[in-house]
């Protein structure tokens, strides 16, 4: 039996992305072979092709010159049918999972929450740890006020709805057209771009006790440093080497930075029964089939989707 699975055929952008026919994946002992019904889509899949991970020349672009062997796979979490039970399950870690099947360790299976949909359940994961992670990281807690630049992307939506949650003063950086949906999550919203200072300054008379960097930017970061006295409670998932010199937290998987695997293993179950109670919302920006993988990395490429892009094979 074959299945399709998007890979990229060279370094490049989404032009290199191919759907391909290939056998089904044997699950080896401590496995299980998904049916996969909605892998979310996540910047780090274009980066992973693009070059900007790897020592290459312009030649690699080239799809002739290139070892597929060596190409990343795609698809860092998705949901669907555990094929052996029949269990409905959320997949998180998990490789290649922009197939119509994957296999994943029995260890990456949590139940998916019945009142939520296939691609919100598959795209819950990767954003909603990061962003979990970051907030305790920054050791967010009620009756801060949070700082939180992108609070319309993936991370930054869940970002703010899980320190509203715990009684946080959250303001968030984002472009006028997101404001209603970060006001209606409970964040005062702000524009970024010149003069984010003194608008963040404007919306939080009684200071920032703690930040979250969700961009990378240096406006992130120099307005982070003006605001927030201690460090430890600056946190940053994106950007330049300057972070780690500015002894502010670096989560990620670079050298020096913080993965968090084990806090963002434990907080799995935490979070699906947050979006199972209708607690958390993932807010889904568009669905693409498999063979419009390209499209919607477009679309992520634009760094102006508001939520999740999701592809539901
Ligand atoms: N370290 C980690 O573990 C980790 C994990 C996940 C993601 N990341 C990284 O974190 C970054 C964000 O990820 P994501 O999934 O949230 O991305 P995303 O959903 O693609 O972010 C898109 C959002 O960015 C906003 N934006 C664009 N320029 C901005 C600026 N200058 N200031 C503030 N907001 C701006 C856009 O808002 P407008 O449309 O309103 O402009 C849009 O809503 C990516 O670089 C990703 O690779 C790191």
């Amino acid at each position: 039996m074959s299945m399709r699975i998007v890979r990229p055929t060279a370094y490049g952008g989404p032009e290199v992305l191919t759907v391909a026919e290939v056998p089904l994946p044997e699950p080896a002992t401590g496995e299980a072979l998904i049916r996969v019904k909605a892998a979310g889509v996540n910047p780090i899949d274009w980066k992973l092709y693009s070059g900007a991970f790897h020592d290459i020349d312009d030649e690699h672009t080239d799809a002739a010159g290139v070892d597929a062997a060596a190409l990343p796979q795609l698809g860092l979490e998705c949901a669907g049918i555990d094929t052996t039970t029949g269990d409905e399950v959320i997949v998180y870690p998990v490789t290649a999972a922009y197939a119509d099947y994957v296999v994943a360790p029995k260890s990456s299976l949590i139940p998916k929450p019945s009142s939520i949909s296939w691609a919100e359940a598959g795209a819950l994961m990767l954003t909603g740890l990061t962003a979990a992670h970051a907030l305790h990281a920054a050791g967010v807690h009620e009756g801060d006020t949070v700082l939180i630049h992108n609070g319309s992307g993936g991370v930054g939506l869940m970002a703010v709805q899980l320190a509203t949650a715990r009684g946080a003063t959250v303001v968030a950086t984002a472009s006028e057209r997101n404001f209603d949906v970060l006001r209606d999550l409970g964040a005062t919203p702000v524009a970024y771009g010149p003069g984010l200072l003194d608008r963040v300054r404007a919306a939080a008379p009684g200071g920032v006790t703690a930040a979250l960097d969700l961009i990378g930017t240096e406006e992130a970061l120099d307005t982070s440093l003006a605001l927030v006295t201690d460090r430890d409670r600056i946190a940053s998932i994106n950007g330049g080497p300057r972070r780690a010199k500015e002894g502010i937290k670096v989560l990620g998987y670079g050298p020096g930075e913080d993965a968090g695997a084990e806090f963002r293993a434990a907080a799995r179950h935490d979070l699906a029964a947050k979006a199972g109670a209708g607690h958390l919302r993932v807010i889904v920006a568009g669905t693409f089939g498999l063979d419009q993988a390209a499209e919607a990395h477009r679309a992520g490429l634009t760094g102006h989707t508001p939520g999740k892009l999701v592809l539901v094979p």
